[in-house]
């Protein structure tokens, strides 16, 4: 048979340039000509008009003029960190992705941020916290693009543009939410009852973080994966960090935004530089992969549902340590493009529509936001696997591609690339489950198991400790107090009513609103864990 050839990288556009800029000692144009004077324009004698034929002048200030680029449309704000994940090996039955082999060490990149502020805004603002991780593993990249908290607002991507423009400043003066109005966040969250899980769970202290070495990460939806054998599982990715789960009050808060509004990007580049390693565990919670896709009466579809630890424990698989900031922002933290379906073989996505959403978003907004098709060339997305696609030309096109035929199957260019599997180089699984859904009928609506939207608000309340509980009506009454509107504030009560008739009170109290009666029939939950989802029995050193 014939020998399989070795997928080729394509050539880099200058293959004479040292990697690194600038270079040289002189100062040059981008040209590569030196300088003799960057500091004066030129011009008909010293006190001018200047003149439109000094192209260096014009250089200079069109390059400046185009340094920014758009901010991300969500999570703008955010703050990076190298390091390398190390497989325990403890989930290589269930998972055949190499990354996940005992001992494999794989490097990574990870973003944090804050969801609703732009790129200058303050770090310590109540708001959910993304947690995105990079795995450059030996298959290709995968991203875990996941947040603080482990239920999501919405249940349906579609809902995304209506719940981002609700939290994004009000339009008519930019006044963000967080300081001033917030007449916008609570008749969204009241009148779509799905977003009050999420809400509950950002009213408690684990919406202002200590620190983003101190928190938790979850991948929300769940994700199937295929094993060695072919077998395959439901699973939900958490992240569990060394240092345990911490907050700050919202006293603390507030002063630290005054004093140093960004604490958290400062916080995580000094632990490093101090050579204080944040580290995290990867654990995943594992689920039958039936039908039903529902786990002790929870669907695990619906992203605006968790699972307790209590009904399904997280079994570590590896730990992360992050250890080297980067040299760069721009380069690294602001060109990083994370995407929910980039996976490797072994992890696939389940119908979870908010994922689903999501699959398309992410490259589409990135088409944008880093000017064209060709952003995984950047050195921050540049797979750590051979890369041989056939995709060409774009702009900001930085390979010389060599060939005539990209296209497959082809007989020409002295052999055509292998499929995976093809050849008996590849041999890997099929990454596409094959999912039956040809009995499906096309509509626009939700499973009625999408229709229970307090029982784990409720859980959740009650799980916390006393002092937490007390925190909880705090929030909601402070953050409920800004909202102009009565009919909505009255509608947001209504909800909590059907969450719990004590914090209902206890916020109707403070806002002077008379207290309504549960007007729902909430289900209990299968369980009310008596654990406090604050720190759990996670170590504290
Ligand atoms: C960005 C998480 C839902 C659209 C991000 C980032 C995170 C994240 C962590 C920041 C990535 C970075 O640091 O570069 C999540 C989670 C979600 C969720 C956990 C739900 C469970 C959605 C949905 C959509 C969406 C439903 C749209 C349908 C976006 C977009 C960006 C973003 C457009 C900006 C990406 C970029 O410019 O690079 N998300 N997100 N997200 N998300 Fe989501």
């Amino acid at each position: 048979s014939t020998p399989t050839p070795e997928p080729t990288q394509p050539k880099k556009a200058n293959p004479n340039a040292d990697p690194g800029h600038p270079q040289g000692k002189a100062l040059t144009t981008s040209q590569g000509t030196p300088l003799k004077d960057t500091d004066h324009s030129l011009k008909a004698g010293p006190r001018g008009p200047v003149l439109l034929q000094d192209h260096h002048l014009r250089e200079k200030i069109t390059h400046f003029d185009h340094e920014r680029i758009p901010e991300r449309v969500v999570h703008a704000r955010g703050a990076g960190a190298h390091g390398i994940f190390t497989s325990y090996g403890t989930g290589s039955k269930i998972c055949s992705a190499e990354f996940l082999a005992e001992g494999a060490n794989t490097p990574v990149f990870v973003r944090f941020s804050t969801v609703a502020g732009s790129r200058g805004s303050a770090d310590t603002v109540r708001d959910t916290r993304g947690f995105a991780t990079k795995f450059y593993t030996g298959q290709g990249v995968f991203d875990l693009v996941g947040n603080n908290i482990p239920v999501f607002f919405i249940q349906d991507g579609i809902k995304f543009p209506d719940v981002v423009h609700a939290v994004k400043p009000h339009p008519d003066l930019e006044i963000p939410q967080a300081q001033s109005a917030h007449d916008t966040f609570w008749d969204f969250v009241s009148l779509h009852t799905q977003a009050q899980a999420h809400t509950m769970w950002f009213m408690a202290d684990r919406g202002i973080p200590r620190s983003f070495r101190m928190m938790e990460g979850f991948g929300v939806h769940t994700f199937r994966m295929t094993g060695p054998d072919g077998s395959t599982s439901l699973v939900k990715f958490h992240w569990k960090p060394k240092l345990g789960v911490h907050s700050l009050v919202w006293e603390e808060a507030m002063l630290t935004n005054g004093a140093d509004p960004d604490f958290h990007r400062r916080d995580l580049s000094e632990a490093i530089k101090a050579g204080a390693f944040p580290e995290w565990e990867l654990g995943l919670q594992v689920f039958e992969d039936n039908e039903e896709q529902m786990f002790k009466g929870i669907d695990l579809l619906d992203p605006t549902k968790f699972v307790p630890e209590e009904l399904a424990p997280v079994t570590m698989v590896g730990k992360m340590v992050l250890d080297r900031n980067p040299s760069n922002y721009f380069a690294e933290t602001e060109q990083v493009a994370f995407h929910p379906g980039h996976l490797v073989p072994g992890i696939d996505v389940t119908n979870d529509p908010l994922l689903q959403g999501r699959l398309f978003s992410y490259i589409d907004t990135q088409l944008t936001r880093l000017g064209g098709p060709n952003f995984s060339q950047l050195p921050i997305n540049l797979p750590h696997a051979p890369v041989n696609d056939m995709l060409r030309d774009g702009m900001h096109q930085t390979y010389i591609h060599e060939g005539i035929a990209p296209y497959h199957p082809n007989s020409l260019d002295g052999g055509c690339p292998f499929m995976a599997g093809e050849g008996g180089n590849m041999e890997l699984p099929f990454i596409d489950f094959p999912e039956r859904v040809a009995e499906s009928v096309k509509e626009r609506a939700n499973p009625v198991s999408f229709d229970d939207h307090y029982s784990q608000a409720r859980m959740f309340y009650r799980s916390l400790a006393t002092v937490e509980q007390l925190h909880v009506q705090q929030a909601y009454a402070f953050e409920l107090g800004k909202c102009a509107s009565e009919t909505v504030r009255a509608r947001q009560v209504q909800a909590l009513a059907n969450i719990d008739a004590q914090l209902c009170a206890a916020v109707a109290g403070e806002l002077g609103l008379p207290v309504p009666e549960a007007d729902t029939e909430v289900p209990d939950a299968a369980l009310c864990p008596s654990v406090s989802q604050l720190g759990g029995s996670w170590p504290v050193e």
